[in-house]
């Protein structure tokens, strides 16, 4: 069976945004703001890297912005923008405030940009491109001011909130957990989950391919009978609590990819979990 990537964001250090600076695609670099202003906007954003895919630009971040941190410029991105505020708070200009627990997935060419009086933690993500999401490339596209909340790439309102809709702001505390078999009966059968032990809230998906992220509750106990794998790629990152895949504990704060079709031992949770997951395709469990 292959490795699983696993992140455990926990045991590693966090990454200043001045050291990140030097790191990301030209294309995003160039467009960050006044070269004189980079340093001190920077010093205030803190990372951890869970995913780099230099084919797509696909990315995924934890990340810590201190208090005080702000955007230099609005901007709109060529790529589906994703986050889970865990902690802290925000305002989002051209869309609102935004505290933990709260969700976004932003399609491409909306222009908005952040600050934080009080700083905050979340999971961040770029799609980079997708075709089945519409997603074109992590790119930063400065614009004025007077542009927030509105797409810049699409004058057409289908395209400009593409196949997933635009989830500009949601509360996840205020949607309801589904158990087990009743998401099954709108997903498939889930063969191999431990559906009587598992619940599900979707956040947002694409129902032309299937892909969705959800946050999944799994009970103390769960346990998944035997191997298998998914024939979409899987995101997990775990929000609390902790699980085993096979003998490899996944603790608080673990991040996992899972290549579609890699099969691996099953999941099992001694005292449960919370986990943020994002899947590329139908959720599925194939026994191998
Ligand atoms: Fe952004």
């Amino acid at each position: 069976m292959p490795d699983l990537h696993v992140v455990d964001t926990e045991a590693i250090a966090w990454e200043n945004g001045v050291d990140s600076i030097a790191k990301m695609a030209p294309e995003f670099r160039a467009n960050l703001g006044p070269p004189e202003k980079l340093e001190e906007t920077f010093s205030k954003y803190n990372m951890k890297l869970l995913l780099s895919d230099p084919d797509t630009t696909k990315r995924g971040e934890r990340i810590h912005l201190t208090p005080g941190y702000a955007d230099l410029t609005p901007s709109y991105h060529d790529s589906v923008e994703e986050c889970l505020l865990l902690e802290g708070a925000c305002y989002i200009h051209g869309e609102g405030e935004f505290k933990g627990g709260d969700y976004f997935w932003r399609p491409p060419g909306w222009v908005h940009w952040v600050e934080s009086a009080e700083g905050f933690d979340a999971l961040l993500f770029h799609e980079g491109i997708s075709e089945p999401e519409r997603s074109g490339p992590s790119s930063r596209r400065v614009r004025p001011d007077e542009e927030c909340g509105t797409n810049q790439l699409h004058s057409d309102h289908d395209a400009a909130i593409g196949p997933r809709g635009w989830v500009k702001r949601l509360d996840t505390n205020l949607v309801p957990w589904q158990r087990g078999p009743a998401f099954a009966r709108s997903e498939g059968p889930l063969q191999g989950y431990d559906l009587d032990h598992v619940s599900f809230k979707v956040l947002s998906k694409n129902p032309v391919v299937g892909s969705q992220s959800l946050l999944v509750r799994l009970d103390s106990s769960y346990r998944q009978e035997g191997p298998g794998g998914h024939s979409a790629a899987q995101q997990l990152f775990v929000l609390s609590g902790s699980l085993a895949i096979g003998d490899r504990g996944i603790p608080k704060g673990g991040y996992i990819y899972r290549e579609a079709g890699s099969v691996h031992p099953p999941m099992v949770s001694e005292e449960g979990a919370e986990l943020f997951m994002k899947t590329e395709g139908w959720l599925d469990f194939l026994r191998a």
